[in-house]
């Protein structure tokens, strides 16, 4: 049986091409004990990865050139010399951009929910987008009925689950995304009050428009530019969220940090970053309370699939150029 891996071959400068990946074939190695061979269904694409592929340590490490690009998936059991996992089974876990994956079972977590399709547990279940909104809108951000409150890169797979769970604790949201066809998705799909073009411009008026006594919550997925504006804007008390900085991994030896933090100070507010890792230990409620709401109706994860392991570096630079909505992910 073949395996096909897509691995870096250069190091991207600036915004990853294409063309610093290759596709490479090989056979697959025969199973020792206790390991597993496991056919990708679904890999994830996460913003992360990016931060992965330079040579200076980043947020996440960084990998070795030539080497299958690091990517959260869920695959399915083929043959197990593990013994907690059988043929058929559904597992979770670091599969790397590859079709088939030969590794220590223990490595895997096995999925037994039936009620959800195993893809979940990458989008509205999955430790990178629904348990990343969880802990930022509610633990960290602790979000509260009445609040209004701001989600950055709105559209994308953490900030369609963020936007639903402050309206589900009763917030007033407003996203902030690029392009209108994001704004119409976030108004008329995901139940955001407003929505915002950054690609508009116009975004400091926006906002004293649709949120004149100020933000209570700021959930911010960008950094940058988009930071200052809304940092302008903060009510008294504010929790300002940094969950990630998209606008900044393509140069992380020149982050923008932001000019307007002594707003902090003025208004009282507090900025506070996490990663989803540190929450561990709450993971099975987390979990549980998104699978309710996802059971209710309340949580919804439109999804962005795209085709063939040979696309993967192409749905990588999707995330920068902004072209889907919602969680994006490549199926071998
Ligand atoms: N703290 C944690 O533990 C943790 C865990 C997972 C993810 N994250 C962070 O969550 C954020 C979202 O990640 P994701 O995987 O869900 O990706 P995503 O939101 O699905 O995709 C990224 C989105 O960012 C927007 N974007 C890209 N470049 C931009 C720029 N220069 N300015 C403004 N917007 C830009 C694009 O949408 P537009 O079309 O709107 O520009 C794109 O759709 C990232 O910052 C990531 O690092 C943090």
């Amino acid at each position: 049986m073949k395996n096909k891996k897509v691995v870096l071959a250069q190091r991207p400068q600036g915004q990853p091409q294409e063309s610093d990946f290759r596709v490479i074939e090989e056979d697959l190695a025969p199973l020792a004990e206790d390991q597993v061979l496991l056919v990708t269904e679904h890999l994830s694409i996460d913003a992360f990865i990016r931060t992965t592929l330079d040579e200076t340590q980043g947020l996440h490490g960084s990998m070795e050139l030539n080497t299958p690009v690091i990517a959260l998936g869920v695959a399915r059991v083929v043959s197990s010399q593990f013994e907690g996992l059988n043929q058929g089974d559904a597992v979770f876990g670091p599969m790397g951009a590859q079709t088939h994956v030969v590794a220590p079972g223990a490595m895997f977590r096995k999925l037994d929910n039936d009620d959800v399709p195993p893809r979940s547990y990458l989008g509205a279940l999955g430790m990178t987008t629904g348990l990343t909104a969880y802990a930022g809108m509610i633990t960290v951000g602790k979000v509260a009925a009445g609040d209004t409150v701001v989600v950055s890169a709105a559209a994308g797979a953490v900030g369609t689950v963020a936007c639903q769970l402050a309206k589900i604790a009763g917030a007033r949201v407003i996203g902030i995304a690029g392009g209108s066809a994001k704004v119409d998705y976030l108004v008329n799909q995901i139940g955001c009050d407003a929505a915002i073009d950054y690609k508009a411009g116009g975004v400091v008026q926006a906002l004293k428009t649709h949120a004149p006594d100020g933000v209570d919550v700021f959930f911010d997925n960008v950094g940058g530019e988009l930071l200052d504006h809304v940092l302008d804007q903060i009510a008294k008390s504010a929790r300002v969220v940094i969950c990630g900085a998209i606008s900044q991994y393509n140069d992380m030896s020149a982050v923008q940090g932001p000019n307007s933090y002594l707003k902090i100070a003025e208004r009282n507010a507090s900025m506070l970053g996490f990663t989803v890792d540190h929450f561990m230990n709450d993971f099975p409620k987390m979990e549980a309370d998104l699978a309710g709401w996802i059971a209710s109706g309340e949580l919804r994860m439109p999804e962005h699939i795209v085709e063939g392991i040979d696309q993967f570096p192409k749905a990588l630079t999707m995330l920068f150029t902004g072209q889907h909505m919602g969680k994006l992910m490549v199926t071998p």
